[in-house]
């Protein structure tokens, strides 16, 4: 038996939590964070990364900056983990759900194509839902179980509806899609280090992201705004 969600505590785990208890850096900055989120990025190809609360947080802030705004939409598969939709409720948007492949369980990208070529309409930059003329802002598609859709398919479908994708990867740290790390794709990429994810933290998220500016931005909401110099994103 393979177990889903038992995490296997058996390296340097209490050296080194001895050494953030010993040298009193036991929150959401300090050098194992810096680490950590330069090690998530570099592992899943990426140019930052930004360590967030949990997932679901790495997810809200990617939304926020991604800008999606109260009342727009965002679409993502109706197969999922519930905070997937939280996130997007948090923004003050709504999902809309597209149905998943039967074989795969991912986004099914003919459901999602006609949906958009038939339930929408595109106006300066923007696709709006015809029914109430809201703004779809955003694409989440959702790695679920480490698996990934055609990811290039998906990034068209996208590009052609000014969709921003913020791809919840946090089932899916190491999966890739034609040599291509999961997290990569979008503008965001987002992952999970919770008692039950690939690797754990205990509780804890990281953002990826290829966009400098976007990457100081993160930082700057996962660090209360603080100027420390300590809550400066380690630039490459
Ligand atoms: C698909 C998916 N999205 C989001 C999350 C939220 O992550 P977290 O529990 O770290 O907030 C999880 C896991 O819990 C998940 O499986």
């Amino acid at each position: 038996m393979i177990p889903l969600s038992i995490p296997n505590i058996s390296g340097n785990e209490w050296t080194y939590v001895k050494d953030c208890l010993d040298t009193g850096w036991i929150s959401s900055v300090g050098s194992y964070v810096t680490q950590f989120e330069n090690m998530v990025a570099e592992f899943v190809g990426a140019k930052y990364g930004v360590a967030a609360m949990n997932g679901t947080a790495a997810l809200h802030i990617a939304q926020e900056l991604a800008g999606v705004r109260q009342r727009d939409y965002v679409i993502t598969p109706d197969i999922t983990f519930i905070a997937t939709a939280n996130a997007i409720k948090y923004t003050g948007a709504d999902p809309i759900f597209i149905d998943v492949d039967k074989d795969t369980w991912q986004m099914d990208l003919d459901i999602l194509e006609e949906f958009l070529e038939t339930q929408t309409y595109y106006f300066k930059d923007h696709t709006y839902l015809k029914s109430d003329k809201r703004c779809i802002s955003a694409i989440m598609p959702v790695h679920v179980l480490g698996n990934m859709c055609d990811m290039e398919r998906l990034m068209a479908i996208a590009k052609k509806y000014c969709l921003v994708v913020i791809e919840d990867s946090t089932e899916a740290l190491g999966s890739s899609y034609k040599n291509k790390g999961a997290g990569t794709f979008g503008t965001f990429g987002t992952f999970s280090f919770n008692g039950n994810k690939i690797i754990s933290t205990g509780g804890g998220g990281v953002i990826v992201t290829d966009d400098e500016n976007l990457a100081k931005k993160a930082k700057h909401i996962t660090t209360q705004a603080k100027t420390d110099p300590l809550n400066t994103i380690m630039m490459k």
